[in-house]
Parts: structure tokens; sequence; C-alpha cells
């Protein structure tokens, strides 16, 4: 009998020591300098005063990160999420400068700061770890929110919620909440670059007139659960439907805690934790399935909510395999035999069929888009060697290349059905796959096949010829307003930003002597120099041709539009001429002459250094165009030859917002335009709408032109791998061999890299996987990662 009590004593004995131990980590939540923190023995943590949260050490995979967690295992903050996890040995040191400090073997690393003197810091009962000088808080953990805000904590203007990739990993996932400057609060998926189309939930501004100032929105947490958006006119909308409970539910509110996540899978949720009972509750969430988060299953697979439950299921689409099968969302590839080029010379053991699938929605953007019925959709797929998927709804076929994304199947709509096109060998028969990612080509087509596919596919070689596309003339966000008011409004020069000056006719006759000295034939019309006669200015005068019959006043809006577009990327309109049928526009004189001339003609290449600068000036004036300027303009025809450099060798964009007006066929607000091809974007030769996206393939054909100093399509080459420059670059992209690109040129791996990427990612097929203007800039300078799934 006492030996058994012995037994039992020395059986609890750790029980009752770690109970010692827990006890002993519960220090007041006053942390003096000089304090340290150790992953596995103590202290590991810092408490706040109820105990509720702690900052400290939490086991990450076989390491440990550095955060702030709620209760057992809620991890509501990590510092530098996506570093590593640290070892065992690591530890955490509030230094006697005031400095938190992650100290490894191998170094170490500033998790928290101030300018200002620190005395203390302290874990507040809020969540909110901070540092204090001798009087203020000069540092806090929620200024640097991660997935989760809690109450009290402020999501500004321009700041993000960034998904965890799971419960247990919390680096930065697949989804993220923007706080925009503009006020709304969107929801987008991170895997496919930021576009207004891929937001897949939003807390939209009721009207433009519900805040004073957007920029200083924000969204935060109230005690009681009330997730609002606050401006600086004292506004509140609450963006969660939680009635008022304030008042009945009042028993045991400090056992209760709040807080704000936009989980990983995408969808963003308010929670309750009791701790009186320690439940913990979904009390608001904003969407009610998974299959509603945009990018919630990868690209060719599709999303089947799970019936009464906010799960989502993704499953490849017939012939393709998981990227991984323990992480379905990853995506599929095609697990088929597959040739590589669309050509006239189709391998002759490979044959075709199309599976059709009930309910089935492809997300994304169709290179085609046509009436039909629905027998032909399918058809009309199998026959299209550009087509590997085709969504028919209500009497409209759409056409899809690969990678088909943001699909979904939902057994209640009974207007979709999609067709998945298959290759497969008919001498093998049996459905064998191949591993990932591998692909197969035919590379034995002889060199005059290459050239007569590339004549179908590109139009004439040798001239480029123009073809006419549908454009819609940018009016994105709230343009369209401010243009009607320029239309109502016939007079120019009022503004005092922007005087255009009207000439006469005869006067810039004068100026050019009769048109006499022609820079160059332009598409739109020649462009001439000429000399005005007050202050001797050299001006480019550009006389349109085959103008469209447009009204006097609308022709005088457009002027004032590009008039009012004025960027240091952007070719500076002086003024115009209206008379009779003459319609003439006089430009700023570039002593450089343009791109094509500087790329294609000139014997000695442009330094690596002036072409990265071209590059990015030239997206730069893009972005202008896209973004920045009153009414935003979708350039439609961006080439070298209409880049022109002055002469400190700053790029600026030419014959923009004068693509609108060319042609006659206006209808709303489409409206057809001329552009080259060879920087025509695929979607283009399909008439579908044009969108800005169109201006970044074309911009994407340049950097490549760029980057190799010769034209998109060329026959002077040794292989025939080479005539086609985007064809080529992809090979030496994938084969990882750059260096071939430039030659002989001495050029920084990494920068020709970058340039590279971009340039790829530019002229993708899909305009929704094209990065936007603004990313681009950012990936240029470096500032930006670039995702280069896409590229493969
Ligand atoms: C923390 O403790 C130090 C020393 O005991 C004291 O001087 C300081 O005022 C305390 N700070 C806070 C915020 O309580
Ligand atoms: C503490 O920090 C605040 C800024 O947050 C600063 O204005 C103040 O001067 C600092 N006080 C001391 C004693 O350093
Ligand atoms: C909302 O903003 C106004 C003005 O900035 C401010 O006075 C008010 O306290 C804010 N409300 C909350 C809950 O922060
Ligand atoms: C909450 O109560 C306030 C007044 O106490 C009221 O103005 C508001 O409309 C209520 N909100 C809801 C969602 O019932
Ligand atoms: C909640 O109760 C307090 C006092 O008990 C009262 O003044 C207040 O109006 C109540 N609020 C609501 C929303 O009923
Ligand atoms: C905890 O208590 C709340 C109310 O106080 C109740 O709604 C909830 O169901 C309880 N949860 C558990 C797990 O007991
Ligand atoms: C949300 O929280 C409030 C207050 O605690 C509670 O009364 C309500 O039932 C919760 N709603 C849901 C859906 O859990
Ligand atoms: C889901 O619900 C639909 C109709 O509500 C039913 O036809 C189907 O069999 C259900 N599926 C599962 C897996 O329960
Ligand atoms: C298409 O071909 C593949 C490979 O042979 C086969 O597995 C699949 O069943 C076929 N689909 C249809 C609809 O015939
Ligand atoms: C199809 O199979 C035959 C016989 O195995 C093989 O010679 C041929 O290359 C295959 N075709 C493709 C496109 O893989």
């Amino acid at each position: 009998m006492v030996n058994l009590t012995f037994t039992f004593m020395l059986l609890m004995l750790p029980v009752v020591f770690s109970a010692i131990e827990v006890g002993a980590q519960q220090q007041p939540s006053n942390i003096t300098l000089g304090s340290i923190l150790y992953p596995n023995r103590n202290p590991s943590s810092w408490p706040s005063s109820s105990g509720l949260f702690l900052f400290g050490f939490y086991q990450k995979g076989d390491g440990f990160q550095v955060g702030i967690w709620l209760g057992e295992k809620t991890v509501v903050w990590s510092a530098n999420r996506d570093d590593p996890p640290v070892h065992s040995d690591a530890y955490m040191e509030f230094t006697k400068e005031g400095k938190l400090i992650l100290w490894t073997k191998q170094n170490m690393k500033v998790i928290a700061e101030s300018p200002h003197p620190v005395t203390s810091a302290s874990m507040l009962d809020s969540g909110n770890f901070v540092l204090y000088n001798k009087t203020n808080v000069v540092w806090e953990s929620s200024d640097y929110p991660t997935d989760t805000i809690l109450i009290g904590q402020r999501l500004t203007s321009g700041h993000n919620l960034v998904s965890s990739v799971s419960e247990v990993d919390h680096s930065s996932g697949r989804f993220y909440l923007s706080m925009q400057a503009d006020g709304n609060l969107v929801a987008y998926p991170t895997n496919y670059l930021n576009r207004p189309e891929a937001s897949y939930w939003a807390f939209m501004l009721q009207s433009r007139g519900e805040f004073g100032d957007v920029r200083s929105v924000f969204v935060g947490l109230t005690p009681r659960g009330q997730l609002f958006r606050n401006a600086s006119n004292g506004f509140r909308f609450q963006v969660n439907t939680i009635a008022n409970s304030s008042n009945q539910s009042s028993t045991n509110r400090a056992g209760v805690i709040y807080r704000a996540t936009l989980d990983p899978d995408g969808i963003f949720r308010l929670y309750t934790h009791r701790f009186d009972n320690s439940s913990l509750e979904i009390n608001w969430s904003a969407l009610q399935n998974q299959c509603q988060a945009r990018g919630f299953c990868g690209v060719n697979s599709y999303c089947t909510a799970r019936n009464g439950s906010s799960i989502g299921d993704c499953s490849c689409f017939p012939g393709f395999l998981y990227v991984n099968r323990a992480m379905k969302f990853q995506g599929c590839y095609r697990g088929f035999v597959y040739e590589e080029s669309c050509g006239s010379s189709r391998d002759s053991t490979l044959a075709y069929n199309v599976t059709a699938i009930q309910h089935l929605k492809l997300g994304g953007y169709p290179f085609s888009q046509v009436s039909m019925v629905e027998q032909d959709c399918g058809n009309s797929c199998l026959e299209d060697c550009t087509c590997w998927a085709a969504l028919y709804v209500n009497g409209v076929c759409s056409k899809f290349k690969l990678p088909l994304i943001y699909s979904t199947l939902d057994p209640t709509d009974e207007s979709a059905k999609t067709f998945i096109k298959q290759s497969y060998n008919i001498s093998q028969m049996a459905g064998h796959s191949i591993p990932y990612p591998g692909k197969r080509g035919n590379r034995n087509k002889s060199r005059k096949e290459i050239i007569l596919i590339l004549s179908l596919a590109l139009g004439s070689v040798a001239f480029l010829f123009t073809v006419v596309a549908i454009c819609s003339y940018a009016f994105y966000r709230n343009s369209a307003d401010q243009y009607q008011k320029l239309l109502e409004n016939p007079y120019l020069g009022t503004n005092e930003e922007f005087t255009l000056r009207s000439f006469s006719f005869s006067e810039l006759e004068k100026a050019t002597e009769h048109f006499k000295y022609e820079i160059r034939h332009g598409s739109f019309g020649n462009l001439y120099k000429g000399i005005l006669s007050e202050g001797n200015r050299t001006v480019a005068v550009k006389r349109l041709e085959k103008i469209g019959d447009e009204g006097e006043r609308e022709f005088k809006a457009e002027m004032t539009a590009i008039g009012q577009a004025r960027h240091k990327n952007l070719v500076h309109l002086l003024g115009f001429c209206l008379e009779g049928s003459e319609k003439i526009l006089v430009y700023e004189y570039m002593s450089n002459g343009s791109l094509a001339d500087i790329l294609f003609s000139s014997e000695i290449r442009p330094s690596w250094e002036l072409r990265m600068k071209l590059a990015l000036d030239i997206s730069t004036g893009i972005l202008y165009l896209h973004e920045k300027c009153e009414t935003c303009i979708i350039h439609c025809n961006i080439k070298p030859h209409n880049i022109l450099v002055d002469d400190s060798w700053t790029a600026k964009i030419s014959d923009f917002g004068i693509a609108k007006f060319l042609v006659p066929d206006q209808v709303g607000n489409q409206l057809q335009v001329k552009a080259t091809r060879g920087y025509l974007a695929p979607e283009l030769q399909n008439s579908a709408l044009i969108s800005d996206k169109a201006d970044v393939y074309s911009y994407g054909v340049m950097l490549l032109e760029i980057i190799c100093c010769r034209s998109n399509m060329d026959v002077n080459v040794s292989t025939e791998d080479e005539i086609y420059l985007p064809t080529w670059v992809h090979k030496c992209f994938v084969e990882n061999d750059l260096k071939k690109l430039v030659g002989d040129e001495e050029i920084d791996v990494k920068s020709l890299e970058r340039m590279v990427k971009v340039g790829l990612l530019c002229i993708h097929d899909n305009p929704d996987l094209r990065p936007s203007m603004r990313n681009v800039v950012l990936m240029l300078e470096g500032t930006m990662d670039i995702p280069f799934l896409a590229l493969y």
C-alpha cells in the first residue's frame, strides 16, 4: 500500500512541477529590459494580465515562430511570418536598448524597435503587444496585422489582411483582404494578380458621398463584436449583420472575445471565443461556401460545394491529374499526350475527344465568344487547336485556352454546360500519362512550314498590316461622367492647368513649309517636322487621315482629354487644328526619334542600362494612361514606332487617345481601332472586348524586342525557332539559357531574367493572367515578386 502511494506520488511529481511552472509563467505583463524568452524552456511566453493572450514562441512544424496567440492555440499575429521557423536553440531578447531581437545560431532579426528610447514592453489584454518609452506607446503589433483583426485594432487604408497557409502554418497564404484607398473592402486571391475581376467579396461604399475623405477610412471591431468601417466624418457602417446584442447577452461579456480573421480558405469570418465554457463559434461569415472564394481550387480544376456545409471539394477536369494529391487545391496538369504547338501538320497519331459536364461553369476570360447551338459548341472546340475547353450558357459558346481558372460545379445551375477536350495517342490508346510538367512538341517541321504557319497565325511577315479590332475606350471607374462634362463644355483652355492652342491651317502650312519634311509615315497619318514662327519652337505635326466624320465638339472634347494627359513619359500635345476636313495635331518634337529606330536600325546596340530605363519609362507612361489620368485611356497600338525618345533619353508614348476616333464605326462605347499585328493581343483576333490587358500584351512583345534588340518577327535568323521572338524567348527561358538572347553582351543575369519573366507574363494568352501595368512597374523596379507559375 505504501509502495503504491509512493509510486503514485512519483507519478504525480512532474504534474505538480509543471503546474508550478505554469504558475511561475504568469508574470505581470510589465516586461522589463533585458528579459529573455526561449522556445522550449521557461519562460517561453509573456502572458497578458488576464492570461488570455500570450506573446512568445509557438510551434510551427519542427521549429518555432514568434507570435501572439489566444487561449490554447489560436494564433492571431506572427512576427516575420514568412521567415522559416527557428530551432529550439534560438531565443528572443528584449535588449537593454529596448529592441526585441530574435537570435539564432546564424544570425539575428529585429522584431520590434523604435526610434524613441524604449523603457518597457507589455502584452495587453486586447491582444496588442506594445513597447513604451517613458510616456507613450512607441511600437505596437496591431499596426502590422497579419490575418486577424482584434477588438480595437484597425485595418487602415492601403493595408491588407493576408490569409495563412493553413491552421497550423501562419505564413502568407492564398488570399488577401484589402482596405483599398478607394474606400472599398475587397477580397482577392493572391495567385492571380490584383485584378478587379478576380475579387470575390467586397464591402463597397454605398455611395461616393458616404465618406468625406476615403483615405482615412479603416475597418475595426468593437467590443460588442461589430465589424465596422469608419471614416473621417464619423459615419459607421456595419460590415457584418449582427443585430444589436448589447443588452441581451450582457451576462458574461468579460469572458467573450471576438476576432475577425481572413481564414486560409479565403473566407472572412468573425469568431466568438467564450472563456467561461471555452467554446469557439463562428459568429458571422462573409461567404457561405469555399467555392465562392475565387481561386479556392487551383488551375485546371473545379470546385464543388458539399451539401449543407461550407466545404468546397476540388476536382481535376477529365484527363488532368493533381499536381499534389495531398493538397488538391493546388491544381492539376494535363495527364495526356499533347502537341505543344498548334499548327497545320497535326500529329497523325493523336486523336481528340470532348467530355461534356453538366452544371460546370468555367471562370476567367474566354478567347472567343460566339452564339451557336449546343452540339456545335463542343465540336467547335474539338476542331479549334487553340481551344481546350468550351462553356455553353444560354446559346453562347465561349472557348478557353489553358490554364482554366475559377471554375465551379453548381448542381442547381441548369443552364451551364462545359466541354473539356483531351487528346490521346491512337497507337497506344491506353490512357498513358506523362510526368509533370513534361511537354512534348513536334520539332521536325520544315522551315518553310513554320513560316507558313506563322504567316497564317500572324498575318504577313513582310508587311505589318493593320486589322480592325473592337476597342472599348476606357471608361473604367467613374470617368464617364467626367467625359460627359467635357462634352458639354465646348470651350478649351478654360482650365489653367492645360491650355491647348488652336492653330490655323495656314499657320501650320507655313511652319512645315507645306508639309515638306516628313519624319514618319504612320498608320493614323503622316508626321512632319515644323518650326513655329513664334518662339522658333520645333514641333512635330501630325496630319490625321481617314478620320471619322465626327462632330467638331467631340473632336475638341477628345483633344481636351488627350491634352489633360500630362506625364513625363507621354508626348505632350501642344495644340491642334480643325479646319474643314483637316484634323491636325501639334506635338512637342522628339530629337532622338522612335524606339524602333533605336532598337532596329542603329548600328550600335543601346546599352542594357538604357534599355532597362526605356522599358520602365514606357511602363510608367502606360500606367498613367490606364489608371492615373482623368479619363483613362487604352492605347490600343503600343509598338516601338509609337515610342519617341527625347534629347535626355526619356521614352515618351505618342499617339495615345487617337485610336478612338479614327474609324467611324461607333457602337456605344465600343469603337473600332487599328492595331498592329505582332503586337495585337490574341483575344482581339477573336473580337473579344478589349481591356487594358491588350496594352499589356503589346507592351510585353515590345519588352522582348527591347531585351533582344530585334523585331518580333525576323526571318534572317540562323534557326527556325528564332523567327518569332516570343516563341524563341519562351524556349530559351524554359531551357534556362537566357544568355542566348543577348549574344555577346555583358549583362547582369538577374536583371535580364527579371525583364524576360515580365515580358513573358505580359504576353500570356489569358488576359486574366497578365499583370496589370501597375504590377509591371513594380516587377520591373524589383519591388514585387514575379509570379512565374504561368510561364511554363
Ligand atoms: C514597468 O516596470 C517598471 C519598473 O518596475 C516601471 O518603472 C514602469 O513604469 C512599468 N511600466 C508600466 C507600463 O507599468
Ligand atoms: C515618447 O515617444 C513619443 C512619440 O511616440 C515622443 O513624442 C516622446 O517625446 C517620447 N518621450 C520620451 C521621454 O522619449
Ligand atoms: C470614427 O472616426 C471618427 C473621425 O475620425 C472618430 O471621431 C471616431 O472616434 C471613430 N470611431 C471609432 C470607433 O474609432
Ligand atoms: C443598433 O442600435 C442602434 C441604436 O442603438 C440603431 O441605430 C441601429 O440601427 C441598430 N442596428 C441594428 C443592426 O439593429
Ligand atoms: C442597454 O442598456 C442600457 C442601460 O441598461 C440602456 O441605457 C441602453 O439604452 C440599452 N441599449 C440598447 C441598445 O438597448
Ligand atoms: C457556451 O455558452 C454559450 C452561452 O453562454 C452557449 O451559447 C454555448 O452553446 C456554450 N457552448 C458550449 C460548448 O457549451
Ligand atoms: C454572435 O454574437 C452575439 C453576441 O455574443 C450572439 O448573441 C449571437 O448569437 C452570435 N451569433 C452567431 C451566429 O453565433
Ligand atoms: C446534395 O443535394 C442534392 C439536392 O439537394 C442531392 O440531389 C444530392 O444527392 C446531394 N448530394 C449529396 C452528396 O448528399
Ligand atoms: C476521351 O479519350 C480518353 C482517352 O482515350 C478516354 O479516357 C475518355 O473516356 C474519352 N472520352 C469520351 C467522352 O469519349
Ligand atoms: C504515339 O505512340 C506511338 C507508338 O508508341 C509513338 O511512336 C508516337 O510518337 C506517339 N505519339 C505521340 C504524340 O506521343
